[in-house]
């Protein structure tokens, strides 16, 4: 077992999601596993086999049930935390459904969220979300430099779900925290994990009983009348779906909007094209969710596989690297470039497969108004100290200080 601190020797064997470089461009490390050794493997945080390649990563997705969703997050939970989980799971079902949850229990608890995040449902939070931009930027610009992740990308998806969950979203601070505290922290520093999914939970818990007795016209009301199989949903589920549905969207769509941010203040040639032609608006998004895609999934190998030609070990991980698997040139051309009007763009920064993205109609959305707001009203902007740029890895990867001047 190689100990977490030493340097990678080998990224075929011993790779490490946490590598300070990797993190900042893990672009060599990607096209060097796709030619060399496309499953890759390491004994480091838990122990976890890594697929770069878009064709693994499509089969994998296939691959259930020797492939499962109920421990989605790529380091495995340790000690208390653990018991603790196995422990809920045992007496009232799966985690966070549907993320955590394999076929058959899988798909009606995700036809009962889809609802709330179609493009007409999404269509009815864009004036929020612009109002909201706009609001931050009133307060960056006349300082004429900020953080363009940390003071506006940050900001905007913790209000914007809460604003959807019916749930305060001036408490968006707070939000963020706590899906750093599970999600991004929490990863390498289990008792921060435990600390903030109680937090969560107990945050839920308390609002799912306040709408039993007092119902509105909001996400949890709408869950408790809701049935899966004929049966009410419990408490654990709601909170579940809950938690899921806060955390899910919040980092993520955080890091996209602020990987865009940075690109376009380091590459000057894309930020004029992108203020002199809005046209470009759709086709950037989606060039920019595939090169920048933030996040990767884990699944729990049940039974042995092959993938890619490596056997995967029963009881580890496997690392499905959306991410890599964008960048990969098989099946994109001029795949290591932005390209901003790239046409034809098959990207799985959403994942693929049953497990597919709930939120990417939502994601779109507040990516598209951020970044308008943001060209709208500061078009010529740059890095104004890149070294202070500073990045966050391991299951959601994207940038957490950007100081840009304008
Ligand atoms: C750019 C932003 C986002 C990215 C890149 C992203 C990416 C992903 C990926 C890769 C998955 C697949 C998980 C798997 O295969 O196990 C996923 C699932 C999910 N995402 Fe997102 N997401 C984003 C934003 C959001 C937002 C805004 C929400 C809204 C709450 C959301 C809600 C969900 C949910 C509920 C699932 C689970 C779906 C299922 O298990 O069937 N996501 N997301």
């Amino acid at each position: 077992m190689t100990d977490e601190k030493c340097p990678v020797q080998d990224w075929a064997t011993d790779y490490d999601i946490f590598d300070e470089d990797y993190v900042k461009e893990p672009g060599p490390v990607w096209d060097d596993l796709r030619a060399r050794c496309p499953v890759a493997h390491t004994t480091r945080w838990g122990g976890s086999f890594m697929a770069t390649r878009y064709e693994d990563v499509q089969q994998a997705v296939r691959m259930v049930p020797e492939l499962s969703s109920r421990s989605p997050t790529i380091i495995p939970p340790t000690g208390e935390l653990r018991e603790e989980m196995i422990a809920e799971v045992k007496a009232y079902g799966s985690e966070n459904p549907p993320i955590t949850a394999d076929p058959p229990e899988h798909k009606p608890y995700k036809q009962l969220i889809l609802p709330f995040f179609t493009p007409k449902a999404t269509e009815t939070y864009i004036k929020f979300t612009q109002e909201l931009c706009h609001e931050l930027i009133d307060r960056i610009i006349d300082k004429g430099q900020c953080d363009a992740a940390a003071d506006y990308a940050q900001q905007i998806p913790p209000r914007v779900i809460a604003r959807i969950l019916g749930i305060d979203p001036s408490r968006g601070d707070e939000f963020t925290e706590w899906t750093q505290g599970v999600l991004e922290l929490g990863q390498t520093h289990p008792e921060l994990r435990m600390k903030y999914r109680r937090i969560i939970r107990e945050f839920f818990g308390e609002l799912v009983a306040h709408r039993r007795k007092k119902p509105g016209d909001d996400v949890v009301s709408t869950l408790l009348e809701a049935e899966v199989e004929g049966e009410k949903l419990s408490d654990h589920s709601i909170v579940g779906i809950c938690n899921l549905l806060l955390v899910a969207g919040i980092d993520t769509t955080w890091s996209s909007i602020g990987a865009s941010l940075w690109h376009f203040a380091g590459t000057p040639d894309d930020r004029r094209r992108m203020a002199n032609e809005p046209d470009l608006f759709p086709t950037a998004i989606e060039e920019l969710l595939r090169f920048y895609g933030p996040v990767m999934m884990g699944r729990k190998i049940l039974e042995p596989v092959k993938l890619g030609g490596t056997e995967l070990t029963p009881g580890e991980k496997l690392i499905l690297n959306f991410p890599a698997a964008n960048r990969d040139p098989e099946v994109f051309d001029r795949a290591d470039e932005v390209v901003l009007d790239r046409e034809r763009n098959r990207h799985v920064a959403f994942g693929i497969g049953i497990h597919r993205c709930a939120g990417s109609n939502l994601a779109r959305m507040e990516m598209d108004v951020a970044l308008r707001a943001w060209f709208e009203r500061i078009p010529e902007f740059e890095l104004s100290d890149p070294d202070a740029v500073t990045w966050a890895g391991g299951q959601v990867r994207g940038p957490r200080s950007v100081p840009v001047r304008y």
